[in-house]
């Protein structure tokens, strides 16, 4: 492939003896929900003030406290929006929204009479600072980028004192935009300035947001740069540190990931990763992946499909299949041995009562995301037999012998070559009731009778029956101490005779209103081969009865094939 050559390498910041890769996330940072701003901004049909209005509730409601809501000098859109919400009280009193705007005059001044009558607000201004930007952009040097964010630094700081004087909660962040295409010092200069011209201290911290406008380096290169900037910062207790990664190397969620460790605070992000080009870093992932560690992310993604369902509406976006957390396929597994190991998880969990997750192939219960249990296992030609039985037992209650897996499991796996694609539950049973409970030949029972006799722990039955084979019909009766034994006994010296009973399982079964016996009858035929039956009966005797004629018509009709 040609071309790659034009490219100009990352160039990594130096750094002793970084700290960051020892370090673990131990608490959720402050999270700020950027989904309508940069999210909005990158949207093909930009949001009309009902579904910001939409989107911004099911903001609050996932506990998000700080919602960047627009760039209000920027369109008469966002500048109506934004009136909409404080003058109709849209806003909780613990929710702080954030206004964007660039370091440029005109512009702050309309974003302050945009918030006029708001009682918190993050004020959000940025300028970018970075070598690529001063070259081909702004055509100044590091000088000249701090000159226009101290003066607007010093600008939004004087608009701001008769508001906050007035009652109004104001809060300034600031962001070197294109923060990791800037030289570190150079960051740390313009930052220090920054909050100096803000009258930062520890107790008016100023939050500086460092951008990966573009992802232009690996994750654990951003995170050098991040320490060697956090640790040369003057003042490191006057700044709330901020990440707002992009994804264009698709490595937003492991940038985010290693800035915290690095020394971050806080988060900018959007809901499943909306934004300009490859987009922002995903808020579900992040939050999720640190649900998944055993730390509360304070977010709450209980209900992801109804989020989803307000994310697809409002962004006309569309969430892939395997976008994770939410994605249609996340929960389910095809593989045979995923099925198999999932199968064996869930029962080891249920036994086990040990009330953690330990289950293969599933980082998280479904049902913590309010995901249900349907696609756990969906069931294709590469399925297997853990994966078939599963799905008998959830959806349907038949808990199949484990014998008997590699059988039916085979059965649905040809089913399923044959008409080229997945198989649906519903298809399943029908070949479980095709395969073993509709076999009625070639012997059929016509006629019985059991009596059954107890003293103390034995039993003694005696069955007595009419049976119909191929037009002949022909009456036998045993005795045994079991029904199974009995019906065995009274078949001696039939030709029906041949095969040697191995095992039985038997459970009760609710379908619907009532409640039957299933009974699997396991057998042996003459050439060692295993072959399996089940009956169904209100009467547990006769439902193992018809397991054995099940089994041993369904090993007739196999020797026939052959
Ligand atoms: O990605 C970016 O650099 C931004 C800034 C305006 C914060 O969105
Ligand atoms: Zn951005």
């Amino acid at each position: 492939m040609n071309g790659f050559d034009k490219y100009i390498p990352f160039v990594p910041q130096p750094i002793q003896n970084r700290t960051w890769p020892d370090n673990t996330i131990k608490e959720a940072p402050i999270w700020c929900s950027v989904d309508l701003r940069d999210g909005n901004q990158a949207l093909i049909d930009p949001m009309n003030v009902e579904e910001k209005l939409l989107l911004f509730h099911t903001l609050v409601d996932i506990g998000i406290k700080e919602i960047e809501v627009g760039f209000p000098s920027a369109s008469e859109t966002e500048f109506h929006f934004l009136r909409t919400l404080i003058e109709d009280n849209h806003i909780p009193d613990d929710v702080t929204i954030q206004v964007l705007v660039q370091a440029r005059p005109h512009l702050i001044r309309r974003t302050f009479e945009a918030i006029e009558g708001c009682k918190h607000v993050i004020f959000h201004f940025y300028n970018s600072t970075s070598t690529l930007q001063r070259k081909v952009v702004f055509h100044t040097d590091v000088a000249g980028v701090q000159k226009i964010a101290t003066d607007a630094a010093k600008m939004i700081y004087e608009m701001s004192q008769p508001m906050i004087q007035a009652g109004a909660d104001i809060r300034y962040e600031y962001s070197p935009e294109s923060f990791m295409g800037t030289e570190m010092d150079a960051a740390d200069k313009i930052c220090d300035a920054v909050m100096t011209a803000l009258h930062a201290d520890a107790d008016h911290r100023v939050i500086l947001n460092l951008p990966t406008t573009v992802e232009n380096c690996m994750p654990n290169q951003f995170a050098d740069e991040l320490e060697y900037f956090i640790r040369n910062l003057p003042g490191r207790d006057r700044a709330i540190i901020s990440l707002h990664p992009h994804n264009d190397r698709g490595t937003g969620v492991a940038t985010t990931e290693l800035g915290l460790l690095a020394g971050a605070d806080r988060v900018e992000a959007t809901l499943f990763g909306n934004g300009e080009r490859t987009g922002n870093v995903d808020m579900v992932t992040v939050a999720m992946n640190m649900f998944t560690q055993g730390i509360d992310p304070e977010l709450d993604f209980s209900k992801i499909n109804k989020i989803r369902d307000v994310y697809e509406r409002v962004t006309k976006m569309h969430i892939g299949e395997r976008q994770p957390y939410v994605g249609e396929l996340v929960f389910t597994a095809f593989s045979g041995s995923h099925q198999d190991a999932i199968n064996k998880g869930v029962q080891y969990m249920k036994e086990s009562e040990t009330g953690k997750w330990e289950v293969p192939y599933l980082p998280i219960d479904p049902a913590d995301v309010g995901r249900d249990y349907e696609p756990i296992i969906r069931i294709n030609s590469q399925s297997g037999k853990g994966g078939t039985a599963f799905i008998m037992a959830q959806n349907f209650g038949f808990e199949l012998p484990k014998a008997m897996h590699p059988e039916f499991g085979t059965i649905v796996q040809e089913e399923s070559e044959r008409i080229g694609h997945e198989l649906q539950p519903a298809h399943i049973l029908d070949l479980f009731k095709r395969e073993y409970l509709q076999i009625h030949g070639p012997y059929r029972l016509t006629k019985r009778n059991f009596q059954e006799q107890h003293q103390d722990e034995d039993s003694q039955v005696t069955f007595s029956g009419t049976l119909e084979c191929n037009g002949t019909t022909f009456t036998v009766s045993g005795e045994g101490n079991g029904p199974i034994d009995a019906f065995f006994n009274a078949i001696h010296g039939q030709e029906m005779d041949r095969y040697t009973f191995v095992d039985y399982k038997e459970h009760a079964i609710n379908t619907g209103s009532d409640s039957q016996a299933v009974a699997y009858i396991h057998l042996r035929t003459p050439d060692n081969t295993d072959v399996f039956g089940v009956g169904m009966d209100h009467n547990i005797s006769m439902a193992s009865i018809k397991g054995v004629l099940s089994a041993i018509n369904r090993a007739k009709l196999l020797e026939q094939r052959q």
